[in-house]
């Protein structure tokens, strides 16, 4: 089949929808991208209260599973699923796309004005997935926890990062989420045609600062706990 026959079929098979159209799609990423943004940012903010010790951390993780008398945070958890599951579906299916409009592939693949965070979008996306999975059984449902308590999560919190290896993981996840992040911001201000070389140094501002609060407040958690300032 050539190339454009691969491409008539991709977009017949797709059907003729907003969703059908790359910009559609690249629409849910960023619509999805921003409400999982101010979830990371939100939760980070959420996480300082661990430094006012365990009864203000324990109080606040109570509060999040009273509101609405508890169904609020399954109200929560099913937006973020679906934010997450769609942010997924869209990204794998334009990457897939942009395969069979190209399925030789480059012989020496020369970016132009692309950057490092941007190719490596697939592989930050793909361990945060992993990053994810794994704080849920660690923190949330507790079965990959050396002592899980669910009546206390800041003891969780606390024997969780005493081990370096969880620990180490969570670090190395914060900086797959700074990548992701930095490049999320920045190609969603791109997306919303904010690209003037009078917004540019504004764009690259807002993304640098943002990211490196989110994952610097982040990975102070674990080193707080490894270096005993909390406990
Ligand atoms: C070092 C950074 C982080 C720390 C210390 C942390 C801490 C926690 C804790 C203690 C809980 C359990 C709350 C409870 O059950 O009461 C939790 C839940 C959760 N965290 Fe994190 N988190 C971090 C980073 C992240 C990141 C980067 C993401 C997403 C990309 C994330 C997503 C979640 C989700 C989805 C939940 C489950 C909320 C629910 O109960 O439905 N966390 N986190």
């Amino acid at each position: 089949m050539s190339v454009a026959e691969q491409s008539i079929a991709g977009a017949e098979a797709r059907g003729h929808g907003f969703l059908a159209s790359s910009v559609g799609r690249k629409v849910v990423m960023a619509a999805t991208g921003v409400i999982l943004f101010g979830f990371v940012t939100v939760h980070m903010i959420g996480n300082t209260q661990a430094y006012m010790g365990a009864e203000t951390f324990n109080g606040y993780a109570k509060f999040l599973h009273s509101m609405l008398h508890g169904a609020g945070i399954w109200l929560f958890r099913g937006v973020l699923l679906a934010a997450v599951g769609l942010h997924i579906w869209a990204a794998v299916s334009l990457t897939l796309d942009n395969r069979a409009a190209r399925p030789v592939g480059y012989r020496a693949q020369q970016p132009v004005a692309s950057t490092w965070a941007s190719r490596t979008m697939r592989w930050s996306g793909f361990i945060l997935a992993a990053f994810i999975i794994y704080h849920l059984m660690h923190l949330t449902v507790g079965n990959v926890h050396p002592s899980f308590d669910p009546a206390n999560p800041y003891a969780n919190f606390v024997s969780g990062f005493k081990a370096p290896a969880a620990a180490g993981f969570y670090i190395v996840a914060q900086l797959c989420l700074g990548l992701h992040m930095w490049h999320g911001v920045w190609s969603t201000t791109q997306s919303l045609g904010l690209v003037h070389p009078r917004y540019d140094a504004l764009r690259r501002t807002i993304a640098t600062g943002l990211t490196v609060l989110v994952v610097g407040v982040n990975i102070s958690f674990p080193i707080a706990v490894l270096t005993g300032f909390i406990h």
